[in-house]
């Protein structure tokens, strides 16, 4: 099982995703934290780009990147975890693609270079104002990359709901949670969403 947490820079999915994978543990379901941009060669190359570190690189080379790393993901981490019969937890997948690389390169071809990544059995799209996310941010430190500026988060913001609507008007499996609230809370929520989505099955 692939369940994807997704949501604008400072949303809180890395917590969360890691709160998730311990809680599914700590029932007796073996779980894997994993994560977009990957630690793999091709996500590698990508946390450069964003950091500024290479000078800027095209849209559509960007697109290619994050497309290249999901599938190199897939294979050397997905597809093996589940193989061991775990639940595997994705902090960023395709979603975040749909809504960050359409802000400057056609949708079609967004879809097109991710058609080998399966859907996620589960999204779990946590909504924060981009206001909120940004002090948060701040908070965290750390420096400014790609998406950061807050015109950019707020289209992102906008693109992610775009998309996540019409995936679960299409019938995919995306539950949408309000990530405003205290960790704990948030994580409440999430937990639930997951455990309903587990117990379905
Ligand atoms: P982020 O989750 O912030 O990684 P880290 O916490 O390691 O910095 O992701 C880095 C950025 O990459 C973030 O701004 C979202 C962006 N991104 C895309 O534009 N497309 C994608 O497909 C993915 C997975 C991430």
């Amino acid at each position: 099982m692939l369940i994807a947490i997704e949501g604008v820079d400072g949303a809180g999915t890395t917590t969360q995703a890691r709160r998730l994978v311990a809680w599914l543990e700590s029932i007796g379901r073996p779980a894997h934290l994993t994560r977009e941009p990957t630690t793999g060669p091709i996500g590698e190359l990508l946390r450069r780009v964003l950091g500024g570190a290479t000078g800027a690189v095209d849209p559509w080379a960007v697109a290619l990147l994050f497309a290249a790393d999901r599938i190199d993901h897939l294979r050397r981490e997905i597809e093996p975890a589940q193989a061991e019969g775990k639940i595997v937890i994705s902090d960023r997948y395709v979603l975040s693609s749909l809504a960050y690389q359409t802000l400057a390169v056609p949708e079609a071809l967004v879809r097109m270079i991710n058609q080998r990544a399966p859907a996620a059995e589960l999204t779990l799209m946590v909504e924060v104002p981009v206001e909120i996310a940004a002090a948060r941010r701040r908070a965290r430190g750390g420096p400014e990359e790609l998406f950061d500026a807050l015109e950019v988060q707020r289209r992102v913001a906008a693109a992610y709901r775009e998309h996540a609507v019409r995936a679960r008007d299409a019938g995919e499996p995306i539950v949408f949670v309000d990530g405003t609230p205290d960790e704990d809370t948030v994580f409440a929520t999430l937990r639930d969403a997951l455990f309903a989505r587990l117990s379905s099955r």
